[in-house]
Protein backbone atom coordinates (compact mmCIF):
# COMPACT_ATOMS: atom_id res chain seq x y z
CA UNK A 1 0.00 0.00 0.00
CA UNK A 2 1.40 3.58 -1.09
CA UNK A 3 1.43 6.52 0.74
CA UNK A 4 -0.52 8.60 -1.43
CA UNK A 5 0.28 11.50 0.78
CA UNK A 6 4.27 11.08 1.82
CA UNK A 7 3.06 12.93 5.10
CA UNK A 8 0.22 10.13 6.27
CA UNK A 9 0.10 6.28 5.84
CA UNK A 10 -1.79 4.71 3.19
CA UNK A 11 -5.22 5.56 3.11
CA UNK A 12 -6.21 2.40 3.24
CA UNK A 13 -5.13 1.79 6.90
CA UNK A 14 -8.00 4.05 8.21
CA UNK A 15 -10.44 2.47 6.00
CA UNK A 16 -9.87 -0.67 7.02
CA UNK A 17 -9.40 -0.37 10.59
CA UNK A 18 -13.19 0.62 10.27
CA UNK A 19 -13.81 -3.30 10.69
CA UNK A 20 -11.49 -3.84 13.00
CA UNK A 21 -8.05 -4.23 14.59
CA UNK A 22 -7.27 -7.14 12.18
CA UNK A 23 -7.72 -7.70 8.56
CA UNK A 24 -6.92 -10.29 5.97
CA UNK A 25 -4.97 -8.41 3.41
CA UNK A 26 -3.17 -10.41 -0.09
CA UNK A 27 0.46 -9.87 0.20
CA UNK A 28 2.59 -8.50 -3.36
CA UNK A 29 3.58 -12.57 -3.99
CA UNK A 30 -0.15 -13.65 -4.14
CA UNK A 31 0.33 -15.00 -0.39
CA UNK A 32 -2.18 -13.98 2.69
CA UNK A 33 -1.28 -12.38 6.20
CA UNK A 34 -3.01 -10.08 9.14
CA UNK A 35 -2.35 -6.20 8.89
CA UNK A 36 -2.50 -5.78 12.51
CA UNK A 37 -3.86 -2.15 12.24
CA UNK A 38 -4.40 -0.38 15.95
CA UNK A 39 -2.04 0.02 18.44
CA UNK A 40 -3.12 -2.40 21.40
CA UNK A 41 -2.90 -5.59 19.09
CA UNK A 42 0.15 -4.45 17.34
CA UNK A 43 1.86 -4.43 20.60
CA UNK A 44 0.32 -6.92 22.15
CA UNK A 45 1.59 -9.27 19.16
CA UNK A 46 4.76 -7.41 18.78
CA UNK A 47 5.47 -8.83 23.02
CA UNK A 48 4.04 -12.39 22.43
CA UNK A 49 6.49 -15.17 22.81
CA UNK A 50 4.42 -17.13 20.35
CA UNK A 51 5.78 -15.33 17.43
CA UNK A 52 8.38 -15.62 15.74
CA UNK A 53 10.71 -12.82 13.65
CA UNK A 54 12.65 -15.69 11.52
CA UNK A 55 12.44 -14.57 8.26
CA UNK A 56 13.76 -17.10 6.42
CA UNK A 57 10.81 -19.41 7.93
CA UNK A 58 8.91 -19.76 4.51
CA UNK A 59 5.62 -18.83 6.28
CA UNK A 60 7.28 -15.16 7.11
CA UNK A 61 4.74 -13.08 5.19
CA UNK A 62 6.21 -11.63 1.80
CA UNK A 63 5.57 -8.20 2.47
CA UNK A 64 8.49 -6.64 -0.08
CA UNK A 65 10.52 -8.79 -2.55
CA UNK A 66 12.71 -11.41 -1.54
CA UNK A 67 11.08 -12.53 1.33
CA UNK A 68 10.59 -14.95 2.71
CA UNK A 69 14.41 -15.06 2.40
CA UNK A 70 16.86 -18.28 1.90
CA UNK A 71 17.87 -19.85 5.09
CA UNK A 72 21.74 -18.84 5.74
CA UNK A 73 20.66 -15.19 4.38
CA UNK A 74 20.28 -13.71 7.86
CA UNK A 75 22.98 -15.95 9.43
CA UNK A 76 23.89 -13.73 12.69
CA UNK A 77 21.33 -11.10 12.00
CA UNK A 78 19.46 -9.85 15.51
CA UNK A 79 16.40 -9.29 14.18
CA UNK A 80 15.63 -12.53 12.53
CA UNK A 81 16.88 -14.81 15.92
CA UNK A 82 14.29 -16.01 18.64
CA UNK A 83 14.67 -16.69 21.93
CA UNK A 84 16.95 -18.12 23.33
CA UNK A 85 19.48 -17.05 20.62
CA UNK A 86 18.21 -13.86 20.13
CA UNK A 87 18.41 -13.04 24.01
CA UNK A 88 22.38 -14.37 24.10
CA UNK A 89 23.18 -12.45 21.16
CA UNK A 90 21.28 -9.46 21.88
CA UNK A 91 23.04 -9.52 25.46
CA UNK A 92 26.57 -9.44 24.05
CA UNK A 93 25.49 -5.93 22.04
CA UNK A 94 22.89 -4.03 24.51
CA UNK A 95 25.87 -2.55 26.63
CA UNK A 96 26.87 -0.69 23.33
CA UNK A 97 24.04 1.13 23.03
CA UNK A 98 22.94 2.70 25.91
CA UNK A 99 21.33 5.88 26.81
CA UNK A 100 25.01 6.33 29.07
CA UNK A 101 27.06 5.25 26.51
CA UNK A 102 25.51 7.29 23.64
CA UNK A 103 25.74 10.24 25.41
CA UNK A 104 29.81 9.96 25.43
CA UNK A 105 29.17 9.97 21.97
CA UNK A 106 27.54 13.64 21.66
CA UNK A 107 30.58 15.51 21.19
CA UNK A 108 31.82 13.41 18.50
CA UNK A 109 28.49 13.54 16.86
CA UNK A 110 27.89 17.47 17.36
CA UNK A 111 31.60 17.42 15.09
CA UNK A 112 30.40 15.43 12.49
CA UNK A 113 27.20 17.78 12.04
CA UNK A 114 29.37 20.58 12.63
CA UNK A 115 31.74 19.35 9.89
CA UNK A 116 28.66 18.50 7.07
CA UNK A 117 26.75 21.98 7.75
CA UNK A 118 30.31 23.65 6.80
CA UNK A 119 30.90 21.10 3.60
CA UNK A 120 27.22 21.95 2.58
CA UNK A 121 27.91 25.78 3.08
CA UNK A 122 31.02 26.00 1.09
CA UNK A 123 29.14 23.90 -1.68
CA UNK A 124 25.99 25.80 -1.83
CA UNK A 125 23.08 27.05 -1.65
CA UNK A 126 21.70 24.74 -3.31
CA UNK A 127 22.72 21.40 -1.77
CA UNK A 128 21.15 18.16 -1.14
CA UNK A 129 20.22 17.69 2.11
CA UNK A 130 20.28 13.92 1.99
CA UNK A 131 24.21 13.47 0.34
CA UNK A 132 25.03 16.88 2.86
CA UNK A 133 24.07 15.53 5.63
CA UNK A 134 21.21 12.89 6.38
CA UNK A 135 23.37 10.31 4.63
CA UNK A 136 27.09 11.49 6.33
CA UNK A 137 25.78 11.67 9.80
CA UNK A 138 24.48 8.64 10.65
CA UNK A 139 26.96 6.64 8.53
CA UNK A 140 30.29 8.27 9.93
CA UNK A 141 28.75 7.70 13.34
CA UNK A 142 27.83 3.50 12.75
CA UNK A 143 31.58 3.75 11.27
CA UNK A 144 33.46 4.72 14.05
CA UNK A 145 31.13 3.19 16.35
CA UNK A 146 32.30 -0.37 15.11
CA UNK A 147 35.52 0.28 13.68
CA UNK A 148 34.27 -0.02 9.83
CA UNK A 149 35.93 2.35 7.41
CA UNK A 150 33.98 5.11 6.20
CA UNK A 151 36.26 5.57 3.09
CA UNK A 152 34.25 2.59 2.10
CA UNK A 153 30.32 4.06 2.26
CA UNK A 154 29.82 3.86 -1.05
CA UNK A 155 29.80 0.36 -0.95
CA UNK A 156 27.87 -0.55 2.07
CA UNK A 157 25.21 2.45 1.53
CA UNK A 158 24.73 1.19 -2.25
CA UNK A 159 23.37 -2.45 -1.08
CA UNK A 160 21.82 -1.15 2.49
CA UNK A 161 19.48 0.78 0.14
CA UNK A 162 19.24 -2.34 -2.11
CA UNK A 163 17.73 -4.31 0.86
CA UNK A 164 15.44 -1.35 1.32
CA UNK A 165 13.60 -0.97 -1.25
CA UNK A 166 11.37 -3.52 -3.48
CA UNK A 167 14.35 -4.88 -5.47
CA UNK A 168 13.98 -8.05 -6.67
CA UNK A 169 14.90 -11.66 -4.72
CA UNK A 170 18.08 -11.70 -6.81
CA UNK A 171 19.41 -8.36 -6.05
CA UNK A 172 18.77 -8.80 -2.37
CA UNK A 173 20.69 -11.75 -2.38
CA UNK A 174 23.32 -10.17 -4.24
CA UNK A 175 23.73 -7.10 -1.72
CA UNK A 176 23.28 -9.71 1.30
CA UNK A 177 26.52 -11.51 -0.16
CA UNK A 178 28.53 -8.78 -1.34
CA UNK A 179 28.20 -7.27 1.89
CA UNK A 180 28.87 -10.25 3.95
CA UNK A 181 31.94 -10.67 2.05
CA UNK A 182 33.14 -7.13 2.45
CA UNK A 183 32.59 -7.54 6.06
CA UNK A 184 33.81 -10.93 6.58
CA UNK A 185 37.39 -9.62 5.83
CA UNK A 186 36.81 -6.83 7.98
CA UNK A 187 35.79 -9.18 11.15
CA UNK A 188 38.36 -11.74 10.74
CA UNK A 189 41.21 -8.40 10.62
CA UNK A 190 39.51 -7.62 14.42
CA UNK A 191 39.34 -11.13 15.42
CA UNK A 192 42.96 -11.52 14.57
CA UNK A 193 44.27 -7.59 15.71
CA UNK A 194 41.96 -6.43 17.81
CA UNK A 195 41.48 -2.23 18.13
CA UNK A 196 39.28 0.03 20.50
CA UNK A 197 35.93 -0.51 19.06
CA UNK A 198 32.71 -2.80 18.70
CA UNK A 199 33.33 -5.41 16.80
CA UNK A 200 36.50 -6.06 17.91
CA UNK A 201 34.83 -6.02 21.46
CA UNK A 202 32.19 -8.46 19.87
CA UNK A 203 34.81 -10.84 18.19
CA UNK A 204 36.44 -10.90 21.35
CA UNK A 205 33.12 -11.51 23.30
CA UNK A 206 32.32 -14.81 20.86
CA UNK A 207 35.61 -15.91 21.24
CA UNK A 208 35.34 -15.58 25.18
CA UNK A 209 31.74 -17.80 24.61
CA UNK A 210 33.47 -20.53 22.38
CA UNK A 211 31.68 -19.39 19.54
CA UNK A 212 33.82 -19.68 16.26
CA UNK A 213 31.66 -18.97 13.75
CA UNK A 214 33.03 -15.91 11.75
CA UNK A 215 30.01 -16.15 9.47
CA UNK A 216 27.65 -15.44 12.74
CA UNK A 217 29.83 -12.51 13.78
CA UNK A 218 29.98 -11.60 10.49
CA UNK A 219 26.16 -11.53 10.05
CA UNK A 220 25.64 -9.38 13.53
CA UNK A 221 28.07 -6.58 12.03
CA UNK A 222 26.37 -6.29 8.90
CA UNK A 223 22.88 -5.74 10.56
CA UNK A 224 24.40 -3.18 12.75
CA UNK A 225 25.86 -1.67 10.09
CA UNK A 226 22.79 -1.90 7.48
CA UNK A 227 20.36 -0.64 10.48
CA UNK A 228 22.79 2.21 12.05
CA UNK A 229 22.37 4.72 9.17
CA UNK A 230 19.81 4.14 6.01
CA UNK A 231 17.10 4.38 9.11
CA UNK A 232 18.05 7.57 10.52
CA UNK A 233 19.15 9.41 6.94
CA UNK A 234 15.62 8.66 5.96
CA UNK A 235 14.73 10.34 9.30
CA UNK A 236 16.73 13.50 9.20
CA UNK A 237 15.32 13.88 5.65
CA UNK A 238 11.89 13.82 6.69
CA UNK A 239 12.23 15.75 9.76
CA UNK A 240 13.74 18.93 8.41
CA UNK A 241 11.53 18.50 5.25
CA UNK A 242 8.66 18.42 7.39
CA UNK A 243 9.48 21.17 9.68
CA UNK A 244 10.63 23.39 6.56
CA UNK A 245 6.62 22.36 5.25
CA UNK A 246 5.52 23.89 8.52
CA UNK A 247 6.70 27.14 9.59
CA UNK A 248 4.70 26.84 11.92
CA UNK A 249 5.96 24.01 14.14
CA UNK A 250 9.73 25.13 13.33
CA UNK A 251 8.77 28.77 14.92
CA UNK A 252 7.94 26.79 17.98
CA UNK A 253 10.93 24.40 18.10
CA UNK A 254 13.08 27.95 17.41
CA UNK A 255 11.59 29.39 20.10
CA UNK A 256 11.50 26.64 22.48
CA UNK A 257 14.67 24.64 22.27
CA UNK A 258 13.39 21.93 25.20
CA UNK A 259 10.33 20.87 22.89
CA UNK A 260 13.77 19.03 21.04
CA UNK A 261 12.54 15.85 22.53
CA UNK A 262 9.26 15.86 22.38
CA UNK A 263 9.33 17.04 18.51
CA UNK A 264 12.12 14.32 17.76
CA UNK A 265 9.93 11.16 19.32
CA UNK A 266 6.26 12.76 17.79
CA UNK A 267 8.53 12.92 14.15
CA UNK A 268 8.89 9.33 14.77
CA UNK A 269 5.80 8.61 15.08
CA UNK A 270 4.11 10.42 12.61
CA UNK A 271 6.28 8.65 10.08
CA UNK A 272 6.79 5.67 11.18
CA UNK A 273 9.21 4.67 8.30
CA UNK A 274 9.65 0.85 8.91
CA UNK A 275 6.00 0.64 8.32
CA UNK A 276 5.55 -3.13 7.45
CA UNK A 277 8.75 -4.21 8.76
CA UNK A 278 7.75 -4.91 12.31
CA UNK A 279 5.92 -8.37 10.88
CA UNK A 280 5.89 -12.09 12.28
CA UNK A 281 4.75 -15.85 12.10
CA UNK A 282 2.48 -16.92 14.62
CA UNK A 283 3.83 -20.24 16.27
CA UNK A 284 0.37 -21.44 17.83
CA UNK A 285 -2.92 -20.25 17.22
CA UNK A 286 -3.67 -16.64 19.04
CA UNK A 287 -7.21 -15.05 19.65
CA UNK A 288 -6.72 -11.46 19.29
CA UNK A 289 -9.28 -8.70 18.24
CA UNK A 290 -12.23 -11.29 17.82
CA UNK A 291 -10.17 -13.33 14.98
CA UNK A 292 -8.20 -16.52 15.14
CA UNK A 293 -4.50 -16.00 13.82
CA UNK A 294 -3.61 -19.60 13.09
CA UNK A 295 -0.47 -20.86 13.30
CA UNK A 296 1.77 -20.40 10.72
CA UNK A 297 -0.24 -17.79 9.34
CA UNK A 298 1.92 -14.01 8.58
CA UNK A 299 1.26 -10.87 10.74
CA UNK A 300 2.15 -8.12 9.65
CA UNK A 301 1.97 -5.25 12.62
CA UNK A 302 2.40 -2.09 10.55
CA UNK A 303 3.95 0.18 12.47
CA UNK A 304 2.25 3.46 11.16
CA UNK A 305 -0.98 1.75 11.04
CA UNK A 306 -0.57 1.33 15.17
CA UNK A 307 1.27 5.04 15.34
CA UNK A 308 -1.69 6.57 13.60
CA UNK A 309 -4.28 4.93 15.95
CA UNK A 310 -6.37 7.99 17.13
CA UNK A 311 -7.77 6.37 20.15
CA UNK A 312 -3.44 6.65 21.16
CA UNK A 313 -2.73 9.84 19.35
CA UNK A 314 -6.01 12.14 18.87
CA UNK A 315 -5.41 14.17 15.83
CA UNK A 316 -2.51 11.52 14.88
CA UNK A 317 -2.43 12.33 10.85
CA UNK A 318 -1.03 16.44 12.07
CA UNK A 319 2.21 16.89 13.09
CA UNK A 320 2.08 18.34 16.44
CA UNK A 321 6.21 18.55 17.96
CA UNK A 322 4.33 19.43 20.95
CA UNK A 323 2.15 16.31 21.82
CA UNK A 324 3.23 13.40 24.32
CA UNK A 325 3.87 10.88 21.53
CA UNK A 326 6.11 8.52 23.72
CA UNK A 327 4.76 4.97 23.49
CA UNK A 328 4.80 4.87 19.69
CA UNK A 329 5.88 2.08 18.16
CA UNK A 330 8.46 3.16 15.40
CA UNK A 331 11.00 1.52 16.98
CA UNK A 332 8.84 -1.82 17.27
CA UNK A 333 8.50 -2.96 20.61
CA UNK A 334 8.85 -6.27 22.76
CA UNK A 335 12.08 -7.89 21.91
CA UNK A 336 13.37 -7.00 19.43
CA UNK A 337 12.51 -3.45 19.98
CA UNK A 338 15.10 -1.36 18.25
CA UNK A 339 18.62 -1.26 19.45
CA UNK A 340 19.94 1.67 18.42
CA UNK A 341 17.17 3.78 19.20
CA UNK A 342 19.14 6.28 22.13
CA UNK A 343 21.58 6.82 18.99
CA UNK A 344 19.20 7.57 16.31
CA UNK A 345 17.58 9.68 18.77
CA UNK A 346 20.83 11.66 19.19
CA UNK A 347 21.84 11.94 16.05
CA UNK A 348 18.05 13.41 15.60
CA UNK A 349 17.91 16.08 18.46
CA UNK A 350 21.63 17.44 17.36
CA UNK A 351 20.85 17.95 13.88
CA UNK A 352 17.36 19.15 15.03
CA UNK A 353 18.86 21.38 17.77
CA UNK A 354 21.99 22.81 15.08
CA UNK A 355 20.81 23.30 11.40
CA UNK A 356 18.18 25.56 11.97
CA UNK A 357 20.38 27.86 13.90
CA UNK A 358 23.62 27.55 11.74
CA UNK A 359 21.71 28.24 8.69
CA UNK A 360 18.93 30.15 9.39
CA UNK A 361 17.41 31.15 6.02
CA UNK A 362 17.10 27.42 5.14
CA UNK A 363 14.44 26.55 3.00
CA UNK A 364 13.16 23.93 0.42
CA UNK A 365 14.31 24.57 -2.95
CA UNK A 366 12.05 22.27 -4.42
CA UNK A 367 7.91 22.07 -2.85
CA UNK A 368 8.03 19.28 -0.22
CA UNK A 369 4.54 17.65 -2.50
CA UNK A 370 7.57 17.28 -5.55
CA UNK A 371 10.04 15.49 -3.76
CA UNK A 372 11.54 12.03 -4.84
CA UNK A 373 9.85 10.33 -2.20
CA UNK A 374 10.69 6.87 -1.53
CA UNK A 375 7.45 4.96 -2.48
CA UNK A 376 9.29 2.17 -3.71
CA UNK A 377 10.72 1.25 -0.15
CA UNK A 378 9.59 -0.88 2.71
CA UNK A 379 12.16 1.20 4.48
CA UNK A 380 10.23 5.63 3.87
CA UNK A 381 12.38 8.14 2.90
CA UNK A 382 13.61 10.56 0.21
CA UNK A 383 16.23 10.35 -2.45
CA UNK A 384 16.90 13.50 -2.30
CA UNK A 385 16.14 17.02 -0.36
CA UNK A 386 17.53 20.49 -2.55
CA UNK A 387 17.81 23.19 0.09
CA UNK A 388 18.92 26.65 -0.23
CA UNK A 389 19.64 29.85 2.39
C1 LIG B 1 15.30 6.47 13.19
C2 LIG B 1 16.04 5.42 13.01
C3 LIG B 1 15.61 4.00 13.29
C4 LIG B 1 14.37 3.43 13.19
C5 LIG B 1 13.04 4.09 12.81
C6 LIG B 1 14.53 2.04 13.57
C7 LIG B 1 13.48 1.13 13.64
C8 LIG B 1 13.61 -0.16 14.12
C9 LIG B 1 12.50 -1.07 14.33
C10 LIG B 1 11.04 -0.77 14.05
C11 LIG B 1 13.01 -2.23 14.81
C12 LIG B 1 12.23 -3.47 15.23
C13 LIG B 1 11.85 -4.30 14.03
C14 LIG B 1 10.97 -5.47 14.39
O1 LIG B 1 10.57 -5.66 15.54
O2 LIG B 1 10.64 -6.25 13.47
C15 LIG B 1 14.45 -2.07 14.89
C16 LIG B 1 15.32 -3.06 15.29
C17 LIG B 1 16.69 -2.89 15.29
N1 LIG B 1 17.41 -1.73 15.06
FE1 LIG B 1 16.62 0.06 14.57
N2 LIG B 1 15.84 1.80 13.86
C18 LIG B 1 16.53 2.97 13.71
C19 LIG B 1 17.88 3.18 13.93
C20 LIG B 1 18.78 2.21 14.30
C21 LIG B 1 20.18 2.43 14.55
C22 LIG B 1 20.90 3.78 14.49
C23 LIG B 1 20.72 1.24 14.84
C24 LIG B 1 22.18 1.05 15.18
C25 LIG B 1 22.83 0.00 15.26
C26 LIG B 1 19.65 0.24 14.82
C27 LIG B 1 19.78 -1.11 15.07
C28 LIG B 1 18.74 -2.01 15.19
C29 LIG B 1 18.90 -3.41 15.53
C30 LIG B 1 20.22 -4.13 15.76
C31 LIG B 1 17.62 -3.96 15.57
C32 LIG B 1 17.26 -5.42 15.85
C33 LIG B 1 17.10 -5.61 17.34
C34 LIG B 1 16.68 -6.99 17.73
O3 LIG B 1 16.22 -7.76 16.91
O4 LIG B 1 16.83 -7.31 18.91
N3 LIG B 1 18.49 0.87 14.47
N4 LIG B 1 14.78 -0.79 14.48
Amino acid sequence: MRRECPFAPPAQYAELRADGPLTRVVLPDGGHAWLVLDHECARFLLADPRVSANRADPAFPGYAPGLPAKPGQGTGFLLWMDPPDHTRFRRMVTGEFTARRMQALRGRLEEITADCIAAMRAAGPPVDLVTGLSLPLPSLAICELLGVPYADRAVFQAHTSTLATDSTHEEKAQALGALRSYLGEIVAAKADGPSDDLLSRLAATYREAGIDDLDHLTGQAMFLLMAGHETTANMISLSVTALLDRPGQLAQLRSRPELVRSAVEELLRFFSITDPTTSRVALEDIELGGRTIRRGDGIIAANAAANHDERVFPGADVLDITRDARGHVAFGYGIHQCLGQNLARLELEIVLTTLFDALPGLRLAVPADRLPYKQEAHVFGIHEVPVTW
